[in-house]
């Protein structure tokens, strides 16, 4: 398969490259920006050497961004990057045949090839950030002249180009902003087409990929379930496994994966019902589990004591804390009752998202800008240590586990939900959380999905379909309301609905005000404890999708 490395220097977006790639049809695989990538160049450190191993169908490297600088400490990549030549596409390298592998900077990318190569990086007088105008001049073989709007998040500028590379783009404050080398594929770019809002970004990136590095379009989910099919059973022989399902589109996927590689007897599937789900849940995941073959789903209530442990608290850290730990002993406790050999492994829904956004994503620098994603316990930090952790999906962003859910034959309505917190309605009841303030939510949460599953979007399918993730906040005060012709007191609820890529960044959904203004109706007409409903209109950032 062909396939672009993204080297890691710690940007936000470097995930996004990715996915973009991926989205062109084009495995892309993120590593360390420090790496050693002798292994992977095949000895292309000699460049021109006859006789030296091609790369394994490495097509391109893509130099991410970094919050760092290349002047103080920013990391560095192997060397062997700006000597490596791959096979074939008729390029002018020294090696007949063969060609200089190509490369595309990006942000600190583009700055750290340039000061790799003798050129000069210097700080901005002034950070360039957001939607900067960009003009080129003359095509290029990656943009063609004009102008256009970048989006740009940079403190330091090339000052002084390395030998070798000119600059036909610039940015509106005239810093170089498109950058290439005169004779290899070498590309440099101070703008982030990764991200969806940079006008060109997705023909620079496909013209990269398909144009100068020549990659055929492989990468498929159906390619991906045959190679981890067969991963699986290579590495569990005969071993149980057991997953922990959430009821989420992750999880379930991940189980479906684990019953269409092993036979069901092998495959143990853990679930527990903390009182914090949202309505009729429980039903549906065990109706679910059981369609995909599963022949032992075991089912936890554990409600009870995940509500006396969460009485009083109102703190939202100590409430994520204390679910948790209590999530961590009731796993420990249900796995011990189960019995299963030590040689046992564990497999998790883990998406790729998930490790990035919990710091323990591909590229050690990553920085951390969450904790509260459940990819850690003590169970599976030892399961880990021993190497007997599975995680199918860890190479996968969101929407190609859904893609993947439907060639498995998960439920539709599975595939399609949207996602739902690991604490679960904990987070969307401020304050303390009661076992009436969960059926309150619960019900309110039911009737607005519902809404929005049989309301149609502006796109053809439902609302529901065109909204990321929405749900319903229980805030932590009551306003005066009439009933009759007596004053009454309701609870506030919020409701939430985001449009997003991957949640790590949101916008608002714009409602035709007639549907929220319904929806509020049927709400309070329902459940009597409610007496208003806000919508929230906060992006992300600053606010978080979530109220806690
Ligand atoms: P925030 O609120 O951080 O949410 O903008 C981003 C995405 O993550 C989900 N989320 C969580 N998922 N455990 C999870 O498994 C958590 O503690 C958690 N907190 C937020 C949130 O629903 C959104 O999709």
């Amino acid at each position: 398969m062909d396939k672009i490395l993204i080297l890691d220097f710690g940007s936000q977006t470097t995930q996004l490259i990715g996915r973009r790639i991926r989205e062109l049809g084009v495995y892309a695989e993120i590593i360390n920006g420090d790496a050693d990538l002798g292994a992977i160049l095949g000895g292309a450190d000699a460049p021109g050497t006859p006789g030296g191993a091609p790369p394994d169908r490495l097509r391109g490297i893509i130099l991410s961004g970094s919050p760092e600088s290349v002047y103080r400490q920013g990391a560095v990549p192997d060397k062997r990057i700006y000597s490596a030549f791959i096979d074939g596409g008729g390029g002018s390298g020294p090696g007949g045949s063969r060609r200089p592998l190509p490369l595309l900077g990006i942000c600190y990318g583009l700055q750290r090839m340039n000061w790799d190569n003798g050129g000069k990086v210097e700080p901005l007088p002034e950070r360039e950030y957001g939607r900067v105008g960009v003009t080129v001049e003359g095509d290029t073989a990656i943009t063609k002249s004009g102008t256009f709007t970048a989006w740009m998040s940079h403190g330091d500028t090339v000052t002084s180009l390395a030998p070798g590379f000119t600059a036909p783009g610039r940015s509106a404050s005239g810093f170089p902003a498109v950058v290439v080398h005169r004779e290899k594929p070498w590309f440099g770019l101070q703008f982030h087409p990764e991200v969806t809002h940079c006008e060109r970004g997705g023909e620079i990136l496909a013209a990269f990929v398909f144009t100068i590095c020549g990659c055929e379009k492989n990468w498929t989910m159906e390619a991906y379930m045959e190679t981890v099919r067969a991963g699986l059973i290579q590495k569990a022989g005969n071993d149980p496994v057991l997953l922990l399902i959430s009821g989420g589109v992750d999880s379930t996927v991940a189980a479906a994966l684990l019953l269409k590689a092993l036979p069901p007897e092998q495959v143990h599937l853990m679930y527990m019902d903390t009182g914090l789900m949202r309505k009729d849940e429980t039903i549906q995941v065990k109706g679910t589990l059981e369609k995909l073959g599963a022949k032992r789903p075991r089912i936890i209530m554990c409600e009870d004591e995940f509500l006396s442990a969460l009485k009083g608290l109102t703190d939202p850290e100590e409430k994520r804390k204390t679910i948790g730990d209590l999530f961590i002993t009731i796993q420990e406790r249900e796995v011990a009752r189960l019995a299963l050999p030590g040689s046992y492994f564990l497999a998790q829904g883990t998406l790729y998202t998930d490790l990035i956004e919990s710091g323990k994503g591909v590229g050690k620098k990553a920085h951390l800008i969450k904790s509260h994603h459940n990819v850690g316990s003590p169970l599976v930090d030892a399961k880990r240590r021993e190497g007997r952790i599975i995680e199918p999906l860890d190479r996968l962003y969101k929407d190609e586990v859904r893609t993947l859910g439907r060639l498995l034959g998960v439920d539709e309505e599975v595939v399609r939900r949207h996602p739902f917190p690991g604490p679960g309605l904990a987070v969307r009841i401020l304050g303390e959380v009661t076992r009436e303030k969960c059926a309150i939510l619960r019900e309110a949460d039911a009737i607005f999905i519902q809404e929005l599953k049989r309301r149609a979007g502006s796109g053809g399918g439902s609302l529901y379909d065109e909204i990321w993730q929405a749900f319903a906040v229980l805030l932590p005060l009551r306003s005066v309301g009439v009933a009759g012709d007596v004053r009454k007191y309701g609870w506030v609820l919020a409701l939430r609905a985001i449009t997003s890529a991957d949640g790590m960044t949101a916008d608002v959904y714009p409602f035709n005000p007639r549907d929220l203004i319904e929806i509020s109706t049927r709400i309070t007409n329902t459940v009597k404890e409610i007496g208003r409903v806000t919508y929230d209109i906060s992006s992300k950032p600053p606010a978080t999708i979530e109220w806690e």
